[in-house]
């Protein structure tokens, strides 16, 4: 069985959340396994990325996978090969999933209709970034215990970011309360003009970071996209760092366990202060290592098989888990369980 991962708005609460048991299980478990032993995942990354993709790598190695990065600059899209016939040829190669970062919102979903390995988003425009939205809610959970009933306020360039797209439905679907904060030309319209959009009272929006700090359990700072920012959504990023950066007298006026998180790459003395991103109240750290455990969690619940034989023997040995589809997850729950 594959599974594409392409979006959080499309998962429910008891999917995300055994996907944040299973990465906190990997965990605390041994380094390296061999659940996806002869498995090739191709990345696929049409924008720069340090975290994402090296995570990936690191996950499919810890899993026994083979990795094979197909660099765009340098491969046969120089030559104007679409995005169909390059994820068809990767498939072709032998990849059995597909894990592509693309500037256009919906060129995961295209791909998933056209291959019948698992594709998994890792970021595409300005619409979701979903494995980000999964290490971002094991954070907090780690952190906090628990997801329910805590106020999370995203802050800053939301209009531009597929961080805080999938934050608001990863939080939402386990009931947190989302405030989005920022200038008013950097907040998008989504929350209250999308009527697809089930969880909006749990979804508010303000202008004033004084506001929007004031009950934070979680303050999540975004990177301003400086690449977007020619074209005067903000006056000058000076006066946006004064208004709006997170530093650590920000954070002391929101609730006295605050913790801070950012999706990085880091502006340092732009959205977010240095005394900030590396005190007290940062999970920024545990983000990035958190990134390799959700990686390999959803590698192993995308690439699972439903039919192999192993899958009773492990229901037997993890009967209140996950429920095990696949020989993958068996093996992972057996390892580290
Ligand atoms: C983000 C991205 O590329 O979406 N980074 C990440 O994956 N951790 C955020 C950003 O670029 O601002």
């Amino acid at each position: 069985m594959r599974r594409h991962l392409l979006a959080l708005q499309q998962l429910d609460a008891a999917e995300i959340t055994r996907l944040l048991d299973l990465a906190q299980r990997v965990l605390g478990g041994p380094p390296r396994s061999e659940a996806l032993r002869d498995h090739a995942i191709a990345t696929l990354f049409y924008e720069p990325s340090t975290r994402t993709e090296i995570s990936f790598e690191l996950a499919s190695a810890r899993l026994g996978a083979t990795a094979v990065r197909c660099d765009v600059t340098r491969s046969s899209i120089q030559k104007g090969e679409s995005l169909v016939d390059t994820v068809q040829t990767l498939e072709a190669l032998g990849a059995q999933a597909i894990v592509i970062r693309h500037p256009s919102a919906g060129a995961p979903h295209l791909a998933s209709r056209w291959v019948r390995c698992a594709i998994i988003n890792a970021g595409d425009g300005m619409h979701e970034h979903p494995t980000q939205g999964l290490l971002d809610l094991l954070t907090v959970r780690q952190h906090r215990g628990r997801i329910a009933g805590l106020n999370v306020a995203i802050v800053g360039d939301v209009l531009h970011s597929r961080v805080a797209r999938s934050a608001v439905w990863g939080f939402t679907a386990l009931g947190a309360h989302v405030t989005l904060v920022g200038p008013p030309t950097l907040l998008p319209a989504w929350p209250s003009a999308d009527d697809r959009f089930p969880r909006a009272p749990q979804v508010t929006m303000t202008s004033s970071l004084a506001k929007g700090l004031e009950h934070a359990d979680v303050v999540m700072a975004l990177r301003m996209q400086r690449e977007r920012q020619e074209h005067g959504y903000v006056p000058s990023l000076g006066e946006y760092t004064g208004r709006y950066a997170i530093t650590s007298s920000a954070l002391a006026t929101a609730r006295p366990d605050v913790l801070l998180l950012h999706p990085g790459p880091m502006n340092l003395g732009v959205e977010v202060s240095a005394d900030a991103a590396y005190g007290p109240q940062s999970g920024i750290h545990a983000q990035v290592t958190n990134g390799v455990a959700v990686r390999m969690a959803v590698l192993l619940w995308a690439l699972g098989d439903a039919d192999t034989p192993d899958r009773g023997a492990a229901r037997r040995d993890a009967p209140n888990e996950l429920p095990v589809r696949d020989h993958a997850v068996a093996e992972i729950v057996r390892t580290v369980g």
